[in-house]
């Protein structure tokens, strides 16, 4: 078009017209009756310094725009909101701004479409694009009327608030903003969450992240406003006005140079980006942080399909994101959507069985390290592999066999929460119809979905002589109907809204016994008495039981007191008490059964697992301790940490056990008399010997890092000395003698995958090696800890603890 016009008006028009219309925008003020019209050819609305825009941004498809606010001057033009629900409008369409409407947006016909929705009792003066990116409505005595800040989206930006009772919505893929499944919401009991949700009744299916800040017993403690600070920080504020980071402490990336941003993605993992203000045109958003951890594990509940669609599997990228894709003879089913649901692209029916045999119609896919830990019908064990498919192949209901841990589990359609990772231990055996070349493609496949009716009939009549194509067209009519009527069956699902409350059972002794078989099962014994596995819920649910032998003899409101505090932590690294027994001298513990054992047997067992796994591992135990010290209603200070009082669950996570026993059973810290610590010799700080020094939450992070220096060698903190290797004895004071030798190499025995990651092998070293320092203010707070471990904060080389004393 600009190459049209004659040469010498051309750049008069350039000169004269386009510094003209920026200066005359630049100082943010929009005044009233003025108005867009979405062409690609008027400015939008600027602030100040041109880094936000409101108006019309075009959008990848020709001749649609958005109602939004984004970032204009960098290259990747980020949009941090929008209106008409994310709507996209046409051509010609026009934004006005208006006395007594405030913002009005209307298709090229007139026909309004979206509106700010004022309140009528004050006019608008002017509008105001701020530096912040909030555009605002302003009254003539200086009011807000109006605030894109307070009408958000899926995007907060520093100097936004969130109250309590505020939300904000995912977009439903990356180019279409409709609201999505996901929610982040500040409940009023004071927790963030995260959540799926059903569309479009914003029924909330429960959470996959959860602050922890809410507390019940102690509604000050409780948290009320998120806040991203000007500085970039995103905090948590309580009533009492304490503060819960969300960005870590000590972050690298002040807002004077970057941009920041905490976007709900549409793949639901909350994050906060920023980008350089100084820029060229490969600058990008750079993650600081995001939560959940791992979307694909972290997710559950039994509503809902996860965080892809039914029937997918999620696997985390290396941006720490969701991929999903369908199982193998499993496609799409909007083709378009690849995070939606899959269908098989066969027919599964409970009609055919007696006509043939299901071996004959049926084989299966299997699927390494994968698992849909929801959607079981049945459960059995001992399995053996051909046992667990044999049972599924005779199963017309079923559609996936899970093997683990010599369990067998059928599950049936639609597969929810699928995930593969290598911390599941489970293989899938997908079952599926082998190609048979008298099946018809089914009424499923999308080519045949818009002529399904005639289809049908068309393959009735032809092959209509056969009565097995009957009956699979039968049977895939009634799956079809059954998978419209389920859909719609969980859309009309409203249940009662609010967070299900943990409740700790009280067992009676009679329970237990039966419960433990009387007692039979011993997993093992620590410093409290003796575990026992048991079962629970008609068997159904696998217990660990612990028998408290060392009570010592406490009134027994005290007992339940403690037992509360315990019962209402919380975390994916604790190990989840589920309920105790409290009958004169019987008193018992009831926790969830943790399949992969200690810690210790892990570390120190035949293999060595990854070094992968062995970084996981360390910063689950560290988020957990953060809980327990800092998130949680009371403080816990767990006393014994080492790798014995570790459990994996089955997916390998970390998971701390014993918390909230030293108080519990009353040992009262008392330094004198050694025979009362609790602490394990080789994991307990000094300060447990020196009667001036409190015992503070401090101990448990030299524990830590002794625990921590054990995991990236693979050695006990003592050990058997071999001859020639003494100096190997004690690991505390090994790891920093080749710490500071720079001997790395030798620490870890030459683990390949270790030294191939040496910045981060020499960080979780150099962490560890603060945690030991014998004055416990210089160790680092957990929280510090996990920050540094995750290298959100920078690690100063630390001084090697003086080998004076060792306990
Ligand atoms: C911005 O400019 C307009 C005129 O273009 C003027 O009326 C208004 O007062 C200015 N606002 C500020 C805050 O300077
Ligand atoms: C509208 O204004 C009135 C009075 O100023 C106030 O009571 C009411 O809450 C406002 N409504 C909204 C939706 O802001
Ligand atoms: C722009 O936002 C900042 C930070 O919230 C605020 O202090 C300032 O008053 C706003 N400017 C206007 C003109 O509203
Ligand atoms: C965005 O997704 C929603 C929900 O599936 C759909 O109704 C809407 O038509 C989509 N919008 C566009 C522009 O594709
Ligand atoms: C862009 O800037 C980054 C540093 O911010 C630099 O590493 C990169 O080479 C630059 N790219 C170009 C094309 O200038
Ligand atoms: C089913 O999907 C598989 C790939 O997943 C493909 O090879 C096969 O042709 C499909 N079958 C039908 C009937 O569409
Ligand atoms: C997928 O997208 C293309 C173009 O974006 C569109 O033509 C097609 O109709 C869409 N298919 C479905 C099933 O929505």
């Amino acid at each position: 078009m600009a190459c049209a016009l004659p040469h010498p008006l051309f750049h008069f028009l350039l000169l004269f017209l386009l510094p003209f219309s920026i200066v005359a925008r630049t100082n943010g003020t929009v005044a009233v009756g003025t108005s867009i019209t979405a062409n690609n050819k008027d400015t939008p609305w600027l602030s100040p310094s041109g880094v936000f825009a409101f108006g019309f941004k075009p959008l990848e498809e020709k001749n649609l725009f958005l109602l939004s606010v984004w970032y204009y001057k960098i290259p990747d033009q980020t949009i941090v909101w929008y209106g008409h629900d994310g709507v996209p409008v046409s051509i010609g369409s026009k934004l006005g701004l208006t006395v007594d409407r405030g913002l009005v947006l209307s298709d090229p016909q007139g026909k309004e479409l979206w509106n700010s929705q004022l309140n009528l009792s004050n006019n608008v003066a002017h509008g105001f694009m701020n530096d912040t990116g909030n555009f605002v409505l302003v009254s003539s005595d200086s009011v807000n009327l109006w605030e894109s800040f307070k009408n958000p989206t899926d995007t907060m930006l520093p100097t936004q608030i969130m109250e309590s009772g505020g939300e904000i919505f995912s977009r439903f893929s990356e180019t279409n903003f409709s609201q999505g499944r996901f929610q982040l919401r500040l409940l009023q009991g004071g927790n963030l969450v995260l959540n799926t949700r059903d569309i479009p009744s914003n029924f909330p299916y429960d959470p996959y992240y959860t602050s922890g800040t809410s507390d019940s017993s102690n509604p000050s403690n409780s948290g009320y406003r998120v806040i991203f600070d000007d500085k970039g920080v995103m905090y948590i504020l309580r009533r009492n006005n304490e503060i819960f980071y969300i960005t870590p402490q000590g972050m690298l990336f002040p807002a004077t140079e970057y941009f920041h941003r905490a976007t709900l993605d549409f793949d639901g993992v909350f994050t906060q980006y920023y980008h350089p203000k100084t820029f060229n045109s490969s600058t990008k958003w750079t993650r600081i942080w995001s939560q959940p951890d791992n979307i694909c594990v972290d997710i559950g509940g039994g509503e809902g399909s996860g965080a892809c669609g039914f029937n997918s599997i999620c696997r985390l990228n290396d941006n720490q994101r969701p991929d999903c894709k369908c199982p193998p003879r499993y496609s799409l089913l909007d083709p378009n959507n690849t995070y939606g649901s899959c269908k098989p692209n066969f027919t599964q029916s409970c009609l055919e069985d007696d006509i043939m045999s299901a071996e004959d119609i049926y084989d299966f896919e299997t699927l390494i390290s994968t698992d849909w830990p929801t959607s079981d019908y049945e459960h059995f064990k001992p399995a053996t592999e051909a046992q667990c498919k044999r049972s599924c192949i005779n199963d017309c209901f079923c559609a996936v066999a899970i093997l683990g841990e010599g369990s067998c589990w059928k599950k049936k359609l639609p597969l929810s929460n699928g995930r593969e990772d290598n911390v599941v231990n489970r293989h899938a055996f997908l079952k599926f119809r082998k190609s048979n070349p008298r099946t018809l493609p089914s009424p499923l496949v999308p080519e045949t979905k818009k002529n399904q009716g005639t289809l049908i009939l068309v393959g009735s009549v032809l092959l209509g002589s056969s009565v097995f194509i009957n009956f699979v067209l039968i049977g895939a009519v009634c799956l079809g109907f059954f998978l419209i009527h389920h859909r719609k069956s969980i859309k009309s699902h409203h249940g009662n809204h609010g967070a299900v409350e943990t409740n700790l059972r009280c067992f009676t002794y009679e329970e237990l016994v039966e419960a433990t078989n009387g007692f039979k099962e011993e997993l093992g014994s620590g410093a409290f008495g003796i575990v026992y596995k048991g079962a629970i819920q008609m068997g159904s649910r696998v217990v660990a039981v612990k028998k408290l032998d060392r009570v010592v003899q406490e009134k027994e409101k005290e007992f339940k007191t403690e037992v509360n505090v315990i019962g209402q932590t919380h975390h994916k690294n604790l190990v989840r008490l589920l309920g105790f027994c409290d009958e004169g001298q019987h008193r018992m513990l009831v926790y969830e059964f943790m399949s992969n054992g200690t810690l210790a047997s892990f570390l120190f067992g035949e293999t060595k697992p990854s070094w992968n796994q062995r970084t996981q591992i360390a910063l689950g135990i560290a988020r957990g301790l953060v809980y327990l010290h800092e998130e949680c209603s009371t403080q816990i200070i767990h006393c014994d940490i080492k790798p014995q009082n570790i459990l994996l669950d089955d997916y390998y996570n970390a998971r701390i056990s014993d918390f909230g026993l030293a108080k519990l059973l009353k040992l009262n810290q008392s330094k004198t008399n050694p025979a009362t610590i609790r602490g394990t010799r080789g994991y307990v700080a000094a300060e447990w010997f020196n009667s001036n020094n409190p015992i503070t939450a401090k101990v448990d992070v030299y524990s830590y890092g002794v625990l921590l220096l054990e995991i990236i060698s693979c050695r006990k903190s003592i050990s058997d000395m071999e001859v020639g290797e003494e100096e190997k004895g004690i690991l505390t004071y090994w790891a920093c003698d080749c710490f500071q030798e720079g001997r790395l190499d030798t620490l870890v025995e030459n683990d390949m995958e270790a030294l191939n990651d040496w910045k981060r092998l020499e960080r979780f070293l150099m962490v560890a090696i603060w945690c030991i320092q014998e004055d416990p203010s210089l160790r680092p707070t957990m929280r510090k800890v996990t920050q540094m471990l995750e290298g959100v904060v920078e690690v100063d080389v630390p001084p090697c603890p003086s080998q004076v004393s060792f306990y």
